[in-house]
């Protein structure tokens, strides 16, 4: 299972809040597992991109919808969540165009937390994948809140990327990304996103490979 892209939360039938992620990394990941013969559900967001050649694609928008559908998945060996969910919603949404009144103050938005789907995984007891590989979007002291935040989640490996605005992360095709696992920290050169999907790819099949 990989997810992958942002989600939309609505706030009425026209509006909704989003994040930048283009999925490029989500979607790298899905295709070069399933090149190495995994068989691979990609569980996205809204993105431009097409769908990775011979995984499984399901598209949903909210990240309760993204909950749902990487919970229908189950069970995998192997979950990757490269997706940057919404961490709050709207707490309710308007059924109808919220209109502008001529005078009137803006609307407030009341926001309420979103279901966190890789700590959920991460704690799924019997249908927990063996390898939970969760991501860290930081824009500042990446390593230690990576770190903390692989703990927090319960996920086995996490790895961390630097999205601060001058990277270029969110809409380019580049990353730089620490992969911490166990105890140690990988510092990956800067490299495509795709080299990353592969590399990352790799990474899990060795480990599955000196598991047996
Ligand atoms: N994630 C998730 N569900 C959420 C929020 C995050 O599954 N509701 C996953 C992401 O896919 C990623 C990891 O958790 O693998 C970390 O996401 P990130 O946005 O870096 O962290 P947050 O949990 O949102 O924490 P913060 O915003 O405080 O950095």
């Amino acid at each position: 299972i990989v997810t992958s892209g942002p989600t939309f939360e609505p706030i009425d039938p026209v509006r909704y809040i989003a994040n930048r992620s283009s999925g490029k990394q989500g979607h790298a990941i899905a295709a070069a597992l399933s090149d190495l013969g995994c068989r691979t559900t990609l569980i996205t967001g809204p993105t431009n991109l097409a769908d990775p050649v011979g995984c499984d694609v399901i598209r949903i928008e909210t990240a309760r919808e993204m909950l749902a559908a990487t919970e229908a998945a189950l069970p995998a060996d192997i979950a990757v969540f490269a997706a940057a969910v919404a961490d709050w919603r709207t707490s309710g949404e308007a059924q109808e165009k919220i209109k502008k009144q001529p005078g009137a103050t803006p609307p407030s938005l009341e926001m309420v937390e979103n279901p966190d789907i890789l700590k959920t995984v991460s704690a799924s007891g019997n249908s927990r994948p063996t390898l939970v590989v969760g991501f860290a979007a930081e824009t500042n002291d990446v390593l230690t809140n990576a770190s903390e935040k692989r703990a927090r989640k319960g996920c086995d490996w996490i790895v961390a990327n630097d999205v601060s605005p001058e990277t270029g992360t969110f809409s380019g095709d580049n990353n730089t990304v620490h992969l911490i696992t166990d105890g140690a920290v990988e510092d990956w050169p800067r490299m495509t996103k795709t080299d990353v999907a592969q590399q990352l790819a790799g990474r899990i099949t060795q480990y599955f490979e000196a598991a047996e």
